[in-house]
């Protein structure tokens, strides 16, 4: 067996909506299931996966494809490790599989970064590291940990990374590129390092922490480089994937330290933001990891402030989080070390969900004897619990607010209603606007279409010879005429495989697929093929009586014009 047949093996074995069912829940209406598309911020469901035809597709974004390229979008991995992850799950070993996919252009930075990695873990353990372990003996991280996060020491010397970088052969100006040098100094100096790791956990870049009483900045991060970009990391991501997903829920904290320390209890389904406002594609990230989300951040009033915003921010994306609060002035890490496992397992027990977190919040500093501060107070409190929707928890807080301000309680339902039906004012299903396609633009989608799913129509297309004038509609057509020849059969799942190195080719597949509902029947292929036909006369025609008015040979342009008139009677005998 070829590679392509073990692979399209593969792809049978796996049901496309039960493994997409265990990244995002679906809905079976009619034929498919239906779940909101994990690819870009929407809370409607607009991805559609087929049972039948083993493919997904995103109403809103366009996105669409195959087991594969569901899994490598998701989870950010190349097609060939999606490749192998399923692969595995079938019980399959691809070892000596071959496909084709792009070296990674950036490779040759991944293995600085882990060079530099391995130098730094080396120095930790060796007597120059001395006093930065000691340092984080006391603060209780011990080898275990330093091993797991791969933690280490940048040494004390103006160039050590230099000198061994350059001896490994990449150039000074490499190092300054990636945020390893400043001109002819290491940017890391006498510093505990942490290796920062992108979604797939490859190193990317570092964070270099002071010890002892240096005045110097606490943290140094490596700045952007083009595989290091600060918004699109969650410290810990690779690893609380993993454990998120078995555990049903994931934990977001500020920093990562305190991610160290949660390490330290059992806590792997973790997450830090790294100190920064969240980004979109953070966000995006976090609620890949679960819908079940707890916020546990600095027990102080920034720790306070980042709750709301990044609650309310995932409230706009239709998740309503849970919240623990540390007080005190603690952050997680103090806090475990302070009180020990059991009662932060309590707090994560008792996590109180976020709408109620903001109302109990929107409190602070209200001047109750001021008229107008009340009614604002009792207006924004209406509206959170207007996005409540457990009735039961609706009317509870209510209740409790007509008692707190003295307000009757049918006062603060009708406005309670108001704000609901304000709020169920559906916004349509926003679909990505096909532009406006021609009769003929549809006929070659539709037949394109018919020849990746029916063999029939690959027949039909093969005995009427039919042309594509665009290179690309073209270029498709041979690969599925090539895939019929070699397989014998047509497969639109599969097709994604075999067009996974060709990515002009699956952005036209994307387009294809877009448009829902061709018509499938024999006479739809004819009628296709027709259109086409009588387009690519046309166009002929059009050719040709260009030719003739360029021509200036008398002899050559009525030959021009008798091919012209042949054309214009095959058409008349043909339709
Ligand atoms: N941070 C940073 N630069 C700083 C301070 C903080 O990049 N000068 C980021 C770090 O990623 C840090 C996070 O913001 O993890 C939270 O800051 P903080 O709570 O001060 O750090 P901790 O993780 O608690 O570290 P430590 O306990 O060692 O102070
Ligand atoms: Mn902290």
């Amino acid at each position: 067996m070829n590679n392509q047949s073990i692979i399209n093996e593969i792809r049978s074995k796996i049901d496309i909506v039960d493994l997409i069912s265990e990244y995002i829940p679906l809905v079976q209406k009619g034929k498919n299931y239906f779940g909101v598309c994990p690819f870009h911020n929407d809370t409607n469901p607009s991805m559609s996966v087929s049972r039948e035809k083993q493919i997904y597709k995103c109403f809103s974004c366009g996105a669409s494809g195959n087991i594969f390229t569901f899994v490598s979008e998701y989870e950010n991995i190349s097609f060939k490790e999606a490749l192998h992850f399923l692969a595995e799950k079938v019980g399959y070993k691809l070892d000596n599989i071959k496909i084709q996919s792009k070296p990674n252009i950036n490779e040759k930075y991944y293995e600085m970064y882990d060079l530099t990695a391995k130098f730094y873990q080396n120095n930790i353990n060796t007597t120059a590291g001395k006093t930065a372990k000691e340092y984080l003996k006391k603060r209780n991280i011990d080898d275990d940990i330093i091993k797991k996060f791969s933690i280490g020491f940048s040494l004390d010397k103006k160039n050590s990374l230099i000198e061994l970088l350059t001896k490994k052969g990449y150039s000074n100006k490499e190092l300054v590129d990636m945020g390893l040098a400043l001109d002819d100094h290491d940017v890391y100096i006498n510093r505990i390092m942490f290796p920062l790791c992108d979604i797939s956990g490859r190193i990317v870049g570092f964070s270099g922490r002071i010890y002892g009483d240096s005045k110097l900045n606490k943290y140094v991060n490596t700045k952007e480089t083009p595989i290091f970009k600060k918004g699109q990391c969650l410290y810990n991501y690779h690893i609380a994937k993993e454990s998120a997903r078995k555990k049903g829920y994931v934990i977001v904290m500020e920093g990562f330290m305190d991610v160290i320390r949660a390490s330290t209890i059992g806590i792997d389904n973790v997450v830090a933001l790294m100190g920064t406002a969240l980004t979109n594609e953070q966000l995006m990230l976090i609620k890949k990891l679960s819908p079940n989300i707890i916020l546990c951040f600095d027990g102080d009033n920034a720790g306070e402030h980042a709750t709301l915003s990044v609650g309310t921010q995932l409230q706009n994306i239709g998740i309503n989080p849970k919240v623990i609060s540390l007080g005190n002035n603690d952050d997680p890490d103090t806090y475990i070390l302070k009180y020990g496992s059991d009662r932060f397992f309590s707090l994560v027990e008792s996590a109180i969900n976020f709408s109620d977190y903001k109302i109990d919040n929107l409190k602070n500093g209200v001047n109750f004897q001021s008229d107008i501060e009340l009614s604002n107070y009792v207006d924004k409190v209406i509206k959170e619990v207007s996005s409540i929707d457990d009735e039961i928890r609706r009317e509870i807080i209510l209740k409790k607010l007509a008692i707190e301000v003295n307000i009757g309680y049918n006062t603060l339902e009708k406005r309670l209603n108001k704000y609901i039906s304000d709020s169920k004012v559906i916004e349509p299903v926003k679909r990505t606007e096909n532009k406006h396609l021609t009769r003929y633009e549809k006929a070659v989608n539709a037949l394109l279409y018919n020849m990746m799913i029916n063999p029939d129509a690959v027949e039909i297309c093969q005995k009427k010879r039919v042309c594509f004038l665009t290179a690309k509609h073209r270029y498709l057509a041979n690969e599925i005429l090539f895939y019929y020849e070699k397989y014998g059969n047509v497969n639109i799942a599969d097709i994604y495989t075999y067009l996974s190195d060709k990515e002009e080719l699956l952005a036209l597949l994307n387009e294809i697929i877009k448009t829902e509902d061709y018509d499938c029947s024999v006479k739809a292929i004819e009628d296709y093929i027709k259109v086409i036909e009588d387009y690519n006369m046309r166009q002929e025609i059009i050719r040709l009586n260009d030719l003739i008015k360029k021509e200036v040979d008398p002899i050559e342009k009525s030959k021009i014009a008798e091919k012209i008139r042949l054309i214009k009677i095959g058409e008349n005998n043909n339709g």
